[in-house]
């Protein structure tokens, strides 16, 4: 992807005056507010609002944070551009900085994940600005991203990083009026890092994947299950008395580990950090190097945020019939581009999202989702009910930032402790769980460095 390419592809999509043409669909909002827009069928914009209300019954913290902002208005002349994965909890969100008052667009952080009926009701039934299609290629991908950063926003939500670093290259101009943003996810987090440390990052940025009301369950519930969702639904194998090898023991690993070990796999797992893999041993997991993996895995996942972790050598000792599937953000964690230069014969999509890839010596192997995040490729994201408090993290720092921006030094912010807790406490409560608070004796215990055996 070269920058020009991208800046030119945004700006031929404004040109066209995207998408207020469109208004075939059974819509409830006028044909003349129709937002900006760059979507598949606008005619799914019914569909999409059904399921996008289904995912709001199981999403009841950020439904509260809608309500309030629909009292207090904290976004009330905020433009809001957000580079993120275009699903039904998504469009929860948009709904809950809509009622605020934020002015949006909305484009995907990622060619496979966008819903279309999602991103159509947005349009027409929410009147907020979407440009996303499944499927998208890279330079209609990035045009999506210029499209949405046409908003000329205040504040940026990312999945990925893509936005913030399709601002710092080829939209510069933009950048003095941004007062900063959020990053949703690992990968993001350490781009940002890494732009930071080269004093390339111009504006605060908080990392919202390191609340624990995100990481510790998004990323290992959210990931755990949807990841093994996204293969039944590719493949509809049985995961009983397979041997599933899962590269990368962090949140997400472990999230898909334990799910896989309760529906009766057996689970390896593969790793570079000694702390991690004594952790999987510790849980009863076999841990080895994957050369010795391939050899006996049949469904493979890769969660590590790096690249090449299933590569030639590892595809050449593979099982017939193999499956894999990669759960990290980006489509580098798999080899597909050897698989593709070396097959003897690809059967492209045999199955929803299954591509088979015959080998030389006659073993086949499949790939889900072309090697990109498989359970938002190939199934639906995370369940709403995680994704509640992610998103009630963003939508909750957002919120803060409109306040705060401006005391806040370009780099990367954590979520204030406040905002984390919250979450939690609203979570918990929605859920009818109550917990124990602290006696006058134990708070003073637990402050004062007098107390001994
Ligand atoms: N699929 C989803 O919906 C979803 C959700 C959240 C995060 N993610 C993405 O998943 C990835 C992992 O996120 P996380 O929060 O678990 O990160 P993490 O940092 O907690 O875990 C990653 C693990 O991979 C290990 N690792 C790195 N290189 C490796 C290699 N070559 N072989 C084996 N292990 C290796 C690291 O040591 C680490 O333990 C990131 O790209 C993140 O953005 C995806």
């Amino acid at each position: 992807m070269s920058s020009p390419t991208t800046r030119d592809a945004g700006s031929a999509l404004g040109r066209r005056g995207l998408g207020r043409a469109e208004g075939s669909a059974a819509s409830t909002i006028d044909r003349m507010t129709t937002p900006r827009h760059d979507i598949a069928d606008p005619s799914l914009a019914a569909q999409g609002k059904l399921r996008i209300e289904w995912a709001e019954r199981a999403m009841p913290v950020l439904a509260q944070i809608r309500e309030r902002f629909a009292k207090e208005r904290p976004f009330e002349g905020t433009r809001i551009a957000a580079c993120m994965h275009v699903t039904t909890e998504t469009a929860n969100l948009m709904r809950a900085l809509q009622a605020g008052g934020a002015e949006l667009a909305l484009c995907a952080s990622n060619p496979l994940s966008t819903q279309d009926d999602t991103a159509a009701a947005l349009v027409h039934e929410y009147g907020i600005s979407v440009f996303a299609r499944h499927g998208v290629d890279t330079d209609g991908y990035y045009a999506h991203i210029n499209a949405a950063l046409d908003i000329a926003p205040h504040q940026v939500f990312d999945d990925g990083c893509d936005l913030v670093n399709t601002l710092h290259t080829t939209r510069q101009e933009l950048i003095e009026q941004v007062k900063g943003g959020c990053e949703e996810t690992t990968t993001g987090v350490i781009r940002l890092r890494a732009m930071a440390a080269d004093k390339a990052l111009r504006f605060p940025m908080i990392a919202v994947n390191d609340t624990d009301t995100k990481h510790m369950f998004d990323n290992r519930y959210g990931t755990g299950q949807s990841t093994l969702d996204a293969i039944f639904r590719a493949t509809n194998t049985l995961l009983a008395g397979k041997t599933l090898v899962v590269a990368g023991y962090g949140y997400c690993g472990k999230g898909v580990a334990e799910r896989a070990k309760g529906m009766g796999a057996s689970v390896v797992v593969t790793e570079i950090d000694p702390t991690k893999a004594l952790d999987a041993t510790m849980q009863g997991l076999r841990v080895m190097p994957m050369p010795e993996a391939a050899r006996i895995g049949d469904v493979f996942v890769t969660v590590t945020g790096n690249r090449d972790v299933l590569r030639a050598e590892h595809f050449q000792v593979m099982k017939d019939g193999a499956i894999f599937a990669n759960s990290g953000h980006f489509d580098i964690e798999i080899d597909v581009k050897w698989l593709e230069a070396n097959a003897l014969e690809v059967n492209r999509k045999i199955r929803h999202q299954t591509d088979e890839y015959v080998l030389a010596d006659g073993r086949r192997l499949l790939l889900l989702a072309e090697g990109r995040l498989v359970n938002l490729g190939a199934a639906e994201g995370h369940p709403a009910a995680v994704m509640d408090m992610s998103f009630a993290d963003q939508a909750l720092t957002a919120e803060w930032l409109v306040t705060n921006a401006a005391e806040l030094a370009p780099g990367v912010h954590d979520v204030p402790i406040e905002i984390d807790k919250e979450v939690a406490r609203l979570k918990l409560a929605a859920m009818g769980v109550s917990i124990d608070s602290l006696t006058p004796e134990q708070a003073e215990y637990l402050s004062s460095w007098e107390h001994g055996s």
